[in-house]
Parts: structure tokens; sequence; C-alpha cells
């Protein structure tokens, strides 16, 4: 039995993926008060550039944590984390919670020794995920691919769009078709959208393969990180958008199903 937290946790991501995240935290803590923040105005991280990113990211999450007043920071973005935690951390004065890939799990969990990866480019080619898997999956195959579609995708899916079965397929095929594919028994989502598709991807694979994501481990993290004794009157539930919020009515839509009801745009 966990014992009872309270205070605010912010949990950030580009879009909608974040909010897979959320939900792990409030599963965990159902007494904290959870705030939600998208970056709309610069979705997709995946395929932006690292200076850009760089130079965005402790930006953007000084002026949330202006709004919102967190005790905590999630970055719920694999391909923000990998990227910038140092540099959020930096201009932050709460503790500040990444996402990284669950590389060290699913070597622990194969048993063919082939593992394959699913994530945004920018997560597949940074130096963080290199090291990661030279820490924890030096005796493993870790085959990678990255794909913005199936970031797109998963958005699409969570506002209720139709995506043909085939573009799951066709989307996550590479891991498969590279070499020593046909080994792949676990598939690490390292793209908090992803596990917004879980059952597509699941419907979709040549053959059976356990998916695993960091969200639980995510929930546990921000937890501990958490003071103890703060106060028990903050409420959350309010979602911070950097963009119009009249242009996101998928995000608004998707968030509000999530518990997010109470829409803010994040003033410049
Ligand atoms: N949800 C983000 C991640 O975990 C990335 C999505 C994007 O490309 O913006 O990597």
């Amino acid at each position: 039995m966990t014992k009872i937290k309270h205070g605010k946790v912010l949990v950030f991501d580009s879009g909608m993926g974040g909010l897979t995240v959320a939900r792990e935290i409030q599963a965990l803590a159902p007494d904290l008060a959870v705030d939600y923040a998208a970056d709309s105005g610069f979705f997709p991280y995946g395929d932006k550039s690292d200076a850009d990113l760089r130079a965005r990211l402790p930006e953007i999450a000084a002026r949330l944590a202006e709004a919102a007043q967190p005790d905590v920071f999630v970055i719920a973005c694999n391909t923000a984390s990998t990227l910038a935690l140092d540099e959020v951390r930096a201009v932050l004065d709460i503790p500040v919670v990444g996402t990284v890939p669950a590389i060290k799990p699913a070597a622990a969990l194969t048993r063919t020794g082939t593992i394959g990866l699913l994530a945004t480019p920018g997560t597949v080619r940074r130096a963080y995920t290199a090291k990661l898997i030279e820490d924890f999956a030096q005796d493993v195959r870790v085959i990678l691919h990255g794909s913005v579609d199936l970031v797109r995708m998963a958005e699409e899916t969570a506002s209720g769009g139709a995506v043909a079965l085939d573009a799951f397929r066709a989307a996550q095929a590479p891991l498969f078709e590279a070499d020593g594919g046909d080994e792949i028994d676990t598939i690490v989502l390292a793209c908090t959208h992803f596990p917004l598709i879980r059952g597509e991807l699941a419907a979709t694979v040549p053959h059976a393969v356990t998916f695993i994501d960091s969200g639980e481990a995510i929930a546990r993290q921000t937890f501990r990180v958490l003071p103890e004794n703060l106060p028990t009157e903050r409420t959350g539930g309010k979602v911070w958008l950097s963009s119009d919020p009249s242009d996101q009515a998928r995000l608004v839509e998707v968030s509000r199903r999530f518990g997010f009801m109470d829409v803010h745009a994040l003033s410049a």
C-alpha cells in the first residue's frame, strides 16, 4: 500500500502522448493534483532539430512552471528527455522527472535476445539512447526504428479518426524486416504516444511480441520525488496549451476524455 502524498504534478509533452503517463500517475496516486501541458505550438518534437528543441524546452518549461505552479515537473516525452533533461532541470527549482526508453526492463524480459525499439527519429538517434543500450542491453540485439507517422497516427486514432490497420503494419514493418527482426519478442514503446495505439500495434505484428513502456516507472518515480507534507488543497484538472486552444479541438477533446477539463492558453 503506497502512503498518501499531496501536491501538484504537471505532466508535459508535445501533444497527447503524455496523457498515457498522466493516467499512470493518477492510477498510482489518486490524491495528487495533476495538470497536463502540451506544447501544441511546436508539435511534433520527433522531427525537430536538436538545436531547436534545446532552445525550446527550458523556455517552455519555465513558462509552464510559472503558470501552473507544480511541485514536480514530469517531462512525459522521450524525445525531449533524452535530449534536454539537464537543461530543463537547470531552469526549474522543483524536481523534474524525465521519460527514457524502457530498454533495461526489455533486456531483462527478452527470451530470444532480440528487442525492437519504436520511437521518434529524434529518440532513435540520441546519444542517450545509445548509452542506455550500451549500459543495459549489451548482450541483446536492439533493432531501432523511428517514425513521426506513428505519432500522428496515434493522435488521429486517439481522437476517433479512422486509420487503416495496414498503416500500422507498414509503420512498424522496418523493425521486423531488419536483420534479425524475425527474432524480436519484446518491443519498447519509446514514445509516450504509442501506448495510445498499443491495440493497433499488437494487431499488426507478424508474430507475437510483448510491448512495454515506461509509464508505470515514471509514475513511481514521480511519487518518490514528490516532497512530503505538501498542502492538501491543491486542485488539478487543467490543460495548458502553447497555441490557441480553438485550433486544437482534437487535443482539447482527448485531454477532456482523460479528465483534464479546464483548458488554458499559455500566455506568451
Ligand atoms: N510523445 C513524444 C515522445 O515520447 C514525442 C512525440 C512527438 O514527436 O512530438 O517521444
